[in-house]
């Protein structure tokens, strides 16, 4: 059955020349078919070299805007309109820009979890995984880093020389996740690595053997010498490290580190999406397209 609709997709996609790009976080079925997959780093970098005249972009909705940011001549369908991200869109613009005239002198360093309007009041976009080398490169020592205060603490720790405002916004799944699961799992896993995201609280990731991206983490698991793991980020992860790497034993911190979100996004959307009676096309004000180019074209200059 999973395999008849696979198919099927594959069938659409070659006829009508689409690409289909899968975060990490997707199911191992949508993961199979998709031409591109990984975080948000790698996303966003495939999209400007996609050469296909349709994308269509599993993940949230601030990713399928930073598709069509890098390339605003292609149709990019956002797999399930509900899918959104509630870390991007915690942050209002007038209270950002409120910030910005108490801190003048301050670079506004905007998480790419975040939605295209906002982007348009920051000075450079950074990804989990090149938020420390942006950070470190930007000429200002003052830094306003939005929304994701347990990543830009976790950034502001490495980097002693820069002084690193943070304002309250977090990932509600990742936040989730405290020093007592970490007990917890560490009593139930003795010997396991604990690899987290750092969207993870500073309690969590203080305790952890290692933090970083997605794909750091998957890169991390499949390539050490350890054979268990104990992961603290979105459970799909531990599902496809399972599947990756059979012979090691890999454990979620929490059973409640599920992104629905992430989650909302079914083959069968997908299939949709294909034959063009799902999804939404991302169509982006000319202003805020303007703007938030700005802040993805200097990330990709500094990264
Ligand atoms: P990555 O940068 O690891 O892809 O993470 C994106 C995300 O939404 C994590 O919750
Ligand atoms: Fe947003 Fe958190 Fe879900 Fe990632 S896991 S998409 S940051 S809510």
């Amino acid at each position: 059955m999973i395999k008849d609709i696979q198919n099927e997709i594959l069938k659409l996609k070659k006829e009508k020349d689409i690409c289909i790009l899968a975060h990490s976080y997707q199911s191992p079925e949508i993961l199979e078919i998709a031409d591109f997959t990984g975080d948000s780093f790698a996303l966003s970098q495939r999209a400007s070299e996609v050469q296909s005249k349709t994308v269509i972009m599993c993940g949230v909705r601030f990713m399928a805007e930073t598709v069509k940011i890098l390339s605003p001549d292609k149709k990019v369908i956002l797999s399930n309109p509900a899918a959104g991200c509630p870390m991007a869109e915690m942050l209002d613009v007038e209270y950002v820009k409120e910030v910005k005239r108490q801190y003048p002198d301050y670079a506004v360093v905007a998480y790419i979890n975040t939605t295209s309007e906002l982007k348009t009041v920051c000075d450079v976009c950074v990804t989990s995984s090149s938020a420390l080398k942006i950070c470190r490169k930007i000429e200002k020592d003052n830094i306003l880093f939005i929304p994701d205060c347990n990543l830009g603490g976790w950034i502001a720790k490495q980097l002693p020389e820069k002084n690193i405002k943070l304002l309250d916004g977090c990932c509600p799944v990742h936040a989730k996740l405290s020093r007592e699961d970490v007990l917890k799992a560490k009593q139930l896993h003795p010997g396991a690595l604990l690899l987290v995201h750092p969207e993870c609280r500073a309690e969590v990731c203080e305790l952890a053997d290692f933090a970083g991206s997605t794909t750091e983490i998957m890169h991390f698991a499949k390539t050490s010498e350890a054979d268990a793991f104990i992961i603290g980020t979105e459970n799909s992860i531990v599902t496809h490290l399972q599947l990756a790497c059979p012979d090691k034993k890999f454990y979620p911190l929490s059973n409640e580190c599920i992104c629905s979100d992430m989650k909302a996004t079914t083959l069968v959307d997908v299939l949709n999406c294909c034959k063009g009676e799902f999804g939404e096309e991302i169509i982006l004000d000319d202003e805020i397209y303007r703007g938030a180019k700005r802040c993805i074209d200097e990330m990709i200059r500094l990264g």
